[in-house]
């Protein structure tokens, strides 16, 4: 199929390519940081990643999240408390992670109350789709963990779903948590469910 050439998707294609020419500009060492390291897909204000990093010195971890101002308080955090493991990015997760260098092995991901998007015509923007569990088994460790909480029963359903049917992930029997610290959404949500998967093979994309 021939792809679109609409001036409009065409101007979409250039400010992706600029978004991550200009992130690879900035951040190149902080990617080649992370092979062992630990990613936190929409940090919002970074409270679990800055705890973590804390107690994980000899461990890069990234934050990255859409909105500039929760990553401008996340910035401060990590300042505020000197670690030089921590470092929180705006970036969006798929334009994001296509840029860590493809010999990266991830230890771990984690995704803290993700936007649920309950209705269904906007399933299809939610973050855990078959692409993305493809893309981040390409920077995975085979091993690695995927760290998921949602207080969405459906969205909860949906990933424990997409996670049992893709042959690159098995779901965990037994959840781990790798450090437990309240996040702001954790704080004004109600009751939430976790899960973790294992990346069982890295993928070649
Ligand atoms: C509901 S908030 C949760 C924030 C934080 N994890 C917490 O628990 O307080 C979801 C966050 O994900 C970010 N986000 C949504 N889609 C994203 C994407 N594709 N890439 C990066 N961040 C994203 C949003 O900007 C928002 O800050």
């Amino acid at each position: 199929m021939e792809p679109p050439t609409s001036e409009g998707y065409l101007k979409e294609v250039q400010k992706r390519k600029d978004r991550q020419s200009s992130l690879l500009d900035r951040y190149q060492s902080v990617m080649e940081s992370l092979d062992q390291g630990v990613l936190e897909i929409g940090c919002g204000h970074g409270h679990w990643l800055t705890s973590y990093a804390s107690q994980n010195s000899d461990q890069c971890c990234v934050g990255i999240d859409l909105m500039k101002h929760r990553v401008d308080k996340s910035v401060k955090k990590a300042n505020k408390n000197e670690l030089t493991n921590l470092h929180f990015i705006q970036a969006e997760a798929i334009e994001f992670i296509e840029l860590i260098p493809q010999g990266t092995s991830l230890a771990a991901v984690v995704v803290l109350f993700p936007d649920p998007w309950p209705k269904k015509r906007h399933f299809r923007r939610r973050l855990i789709q078959p692409d993305f569990l493809d893309l981040l088994a390409s920077r995975m460790n085979v091993g690695g963990k995927l760290y998921f909480r949602t207080d969405h029963h459906g969205y909860f359903d949906w990933t424990t779903e997409h996670f049992t049917d893709h042959p690159l992930w098995t779901l965990d029997s037994e959840l781990v948590w790798p450090m437990e610290r309240s996040t702001y959404f954790q704080e004004i949500k109600g009751p939430y469910q976790s899960l973790s998967a294992t990346c069982i093979q890295k993928s070649a994309k």
